[in-house]
């Protein structure tokens, strides 16, 4: 019942009479006044005036499948919705979904990750209703090499939405982490699956520290939040919104465009290592420059005494010379 109610208040958008919910969900007026407590109880905030009826005031941060489908306002991320409460890893569980057929564009959400996966093998702290952890199924037709530029498409929405909803300074420390204040808020994990030269299926697994207070021991010093950062409330499913309806123009455009360069200036624009000393760490063959931005194929230029060195991300990281960034 209560979410029939939530339902009709949402889409009425203003007062809507206890009479009419009654009349629209054949139940009592009784049983109209219960849902409404209970979703007072829920933490929404709904305003009832004598001879008006109920006005939705105010949503919480709530995370179901319900509240994604009633916020999402993407035209093609999200059609389809997973979402699960707790589950190993929302990489993991969109990979099966792919395997068996799912389609472009599914949406998978956690509420809380047991086995969250970073990059090079590296966990992902995933603490309940701190964070939001989220992997998007795609099944582009682009070749296979292109797939990493997807990564630099989800830092851009990322940071573009952190700015925009929060008016944070967010930067990207190429390829794939989002920064605040010079400390790590949200990493991305880009995987994928080819056929002999053709991609089967990618995900962009994007985890973000929301409302995180503190953090894991090897983390601590690098690690931030929303809330740390910028003492604001986060709603979830709004952020989620926001993150993918990025992505959408930016994986649109790279689509019709074939490459990164109607975004590149932009993206070095919050490059936070651009024109300054970073290491590359290869496990290979590490060498020091000055990064200059990234190029049309998304590789980090990096400006070294012997000349220009594209990088490529793979298993590179990328250091300051100084520490983290
Ligand atoms: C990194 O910075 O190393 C990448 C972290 C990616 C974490 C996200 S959380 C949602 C998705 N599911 C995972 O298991 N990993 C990604």
């Amino acid at each position: 019942m209560k979410s029939e109610i939530l339902s009709a208040l949402r889409s009425a958008n203003e007062y809507v009479s206890g009479q009419e919910l009654c009349e629209k969900l054949g139940v009592s007026r009784t049983a109209v006044w219960k849902g409404v407590q209970k979703l007072k109880e829920e933490g929404y905030t709904i305003k009832a005036v004598p001879n008006k009826g109920y006005c939705l005031m105010e949503s919480p941060d709530v995370l179901n499948e319900q509240e994604l489908k009633n916020f999402l306002q993407t035209a093609w991320i999200g059609k389809r919705v997973v979402y699960y409460e707790v589950t190993d890893s929302t990489n993991i569980q969109a990979k099966c979904l792919a395997e068996e057929g799912a389609l472009h564009g599914t949406l998978v959400v956690a509420g809380r990750q047991e086995a969250g996966k970073g990059r090079r093998g590296r966990s992902w702290e995933s603490p309940e209703k701190d964070g939001i952890f989220m992997t998007v199924l795609l099944r582009p037709d682009f070749e296979p090499q292109k797939a990493s530029m997807l990564t630099i498409i989800a830092a851009l929405a990322v940071t573009k939405a952190l700015r925009t909803m929060f008016e944070l300074s967010a930067e990207i420390k190429w390829p794939n982490d989002i920064i605040l204040k010079n400390k790590k808020v949200c990493g991305i994990l880009t995987e994928l699956s080819t056929e002999i030269d053709a991609i089967n299926y990618v995900v962009v697994g994007i985890g973000i520290n929301v409302s995180n207070r503190k953090f894991e021991e090897e983390v601590a010093l690098t690690a931030t939040s929303i809330v740390i950062e910028s003492g604001k409330q986060v709603h979830r499913a709004k952020l989620i919104d926001a993150v993918w309806r990025q992505f959408e123009y930016y994986y649109e455009r790279f689509c019709a465009e074939k490459n990164l360069s109607g975004f590149i200036e932009e993206y070095n624009g919050f490059l936070v290592n651009k024109d300054k000393q970073v290491r590359i760490l290869d496990p290979q063959n590490p060498f020091a420059g000055v990064a200059r931005g990234i190029n049309e194929t998304g590789e980090l230029i990096v400006e070294t005494e012997d000349g220009i060195r594209p990088v490529s991300s793979g298993e590179v990281s990328v250091r300051g010379i100084y520490g983290y960034v």
